[in-house]
């Protein structure tokens, strides 16, 4: 009797697993199949002026008859761009992106719904939500845009006034660089700084100066910014009253090569001699 009843319960079991097993099976491969929308897991730099590519794909079914695609701020929910009836709908889109934003509609029925805007600028700087439906399902994903102007060729000045020689770079970037001034030695040498928004919206007014009582100087003036992974070094050789100091040193110089080379002439000339 305990027998009998154990086979049954492991045959109850066995069932069990089965159905279990099925039903694994099932959701394994209802996952599998499931609708995503895919984009990229970094944030996306974008620099001033540039046309952004939002990356954004879907699992397509082939279909666009029912397929809807949003793009939106994540902030305040102005409507980038949107989709649907196959065709660009725009009456609801934010006006900070009319005329700058477009879709390929060519590789829409692929999956593919990467939004371009045109003329980047420090507003467009934020997180867009990509909002894809289709008979598969909906689904979404973030698309965090990052804004960064290069620095532009800095200007170069240098003002004498006595004692004073004051060496200044001027240029305009975004976000607030680092700056480094090197001695000749590769040093850090002291020097001013003045970083402030200009008119145009989304650069920084960057004013860099060093200043000496050293008539002659070999200094380098460094910028790094790096969101925009940028670096600019430029050397300043400076030699105010030193011209006699440099003659000397020519002179000298041109007096020691000869002699080498002279030298180095006799000793040779002697050696072939030698040799023969
Ligand atoms: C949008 O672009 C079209 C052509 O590219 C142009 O004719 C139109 O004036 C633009 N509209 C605005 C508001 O910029
Ligand atoms: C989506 O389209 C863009 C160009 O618009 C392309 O660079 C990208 O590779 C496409 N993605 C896929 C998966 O085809
Ligand atoms: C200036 O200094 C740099 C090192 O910082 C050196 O490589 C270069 O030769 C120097 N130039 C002159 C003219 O002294």
């Amino acid at each position: 009797m305990m027998y009998v009843h154990a086979d049954v319960l492991t045959g109850d079991c066995r069932k069990d697993m089965r159905v279990l097993l099925v039903h694994l099976f099932w959701i394994f491969t209802q996952c599998a199949a499931s609708f995503t929308v895919t984009v990229p897991s970094s944030p996306v730099l974008v620099v001033r002026g540039q046309t952004a590519f939002l990356p954004c794909e879907f699992v397509s079914d082939h279909n666009l008859s029912h397929l809807v695609i949003t793009w939106q701020r994540q902030e305040d929910q102005r409507v980038v761009h949107s989709y649907y009836y196959q065709t660009d709908q725009l009456d609801r889109q934010s006006s900070d992106y009319h005329n700058r934003t477009w879709l390929n509609h060519n590789l829409i029925l692929e999956g593919n719904a990467s939004l371009s805007i045109a003329n980047f600028g420090m507003k467009d700087a934020g997180n867009y939500l990509c909002i894809v439906s289709n008979t598969k399902g909906t689904d979404r994903g973030i698309v965090p845009l990052v804004y960064a102007a290069v620095y532009s060729e800095p200007r170069l000045s240098i003002h004498l006034n006595s004692p004073d020689v004051t060496v200044q770079y001027e240029t305009e970037g975004y976000p607030k660089p680092e700056v480094m001034w090197l001695g000749s030695g590769g040093q850090d040498i002291p020097y001013h700084l003045e970083v402030s928004s200009t008119l145009d919206e989304g650069l920084y007014f960057l004013k860099s100066s060093y200043v000496t009582q050293n008539p002659s100087f070999n200094i380098t003036f460094f910028l790094k910014n790096p969101v925009a992974h940028q670096e600019i070094q430029r050397h300043v050789i400076f030699n105010f009253d030193g011209n006699t100091r440099s003659n000397i040193s020519v002179i000298l110089l041109s007096i020691l090569c000869t002699l080498l080379l002279c030298s180095t002439g006799v000793l040779l000339w002697l050696y072939y001699h030698k040799k023969r």
